[in-house]
């Protein structure tokens, strides 16, 4: 049911963790399935996401899409970041079943909202960058991932 790289990722998913005073930070939720998701970015003065680290609360999908979104993030612009979209995700992990794409939107949405947070907290405008709906602000996630 899942590509060799969709499992690869959810077995070994990388850059778990969290960055301390980050650049920007985002959590987002899904209402149906009640998974979480939180990405936090480090961003230098250029604009390039330096480092990148994910929690995620969630589904298989969902541990597998945040960390795949978060390989494809690192070392690129804010701007450059706004491309790595849904499908970009799930065709970087040759594809997911059509029940757990919205897995993948929540990993597109955690960077928005991150990305949305860094924008705010800078002053900056990112083109096409809108707040995600399933931004769930600074609600407490407790349990360790
Ligand atoms: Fe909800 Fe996967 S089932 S994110």
């Amino acid at each position: 049911m899942y590509t060799e790289k969709v499992m690869d990722h959810f077995e070994h998913p990388r850059n778990v963790g969290e960055i301390e005073n980050a650049s920007g930070m985002g959590t987002v939720g899904n209402a149906k399935c009640g998974d979480i998701m939180r990405m936090y970015l480090d961003i230098d003065e250029n604009q390039v996401i330096q480092d990148v680290k994910f929690k995620t609360f969630g589904c298989g999908a969902a541990v597998a899409t945040s960390s795949m979104a978060t390989e494809l993030v690192k070392g690129k612009t804010v701007q450059e970041a706004m491309e790595i979209t849904n499908q970009a995700v799930c065709e970087a992990l040759d594809g997911l079943p059509p029940v757990k794409v919205h897995c993948s939107l929540l990993a597109e949405e955690a960077i928005h909202a991150a990305l949305w947070d860094y924008a705010n907290k800078n002053g900056i405008k990112i083109d096409g960058l809108k707040k995600p709906k399933s931004d769930i602000g600074e609600e407490e996630v407790e349990e360790e991932y």
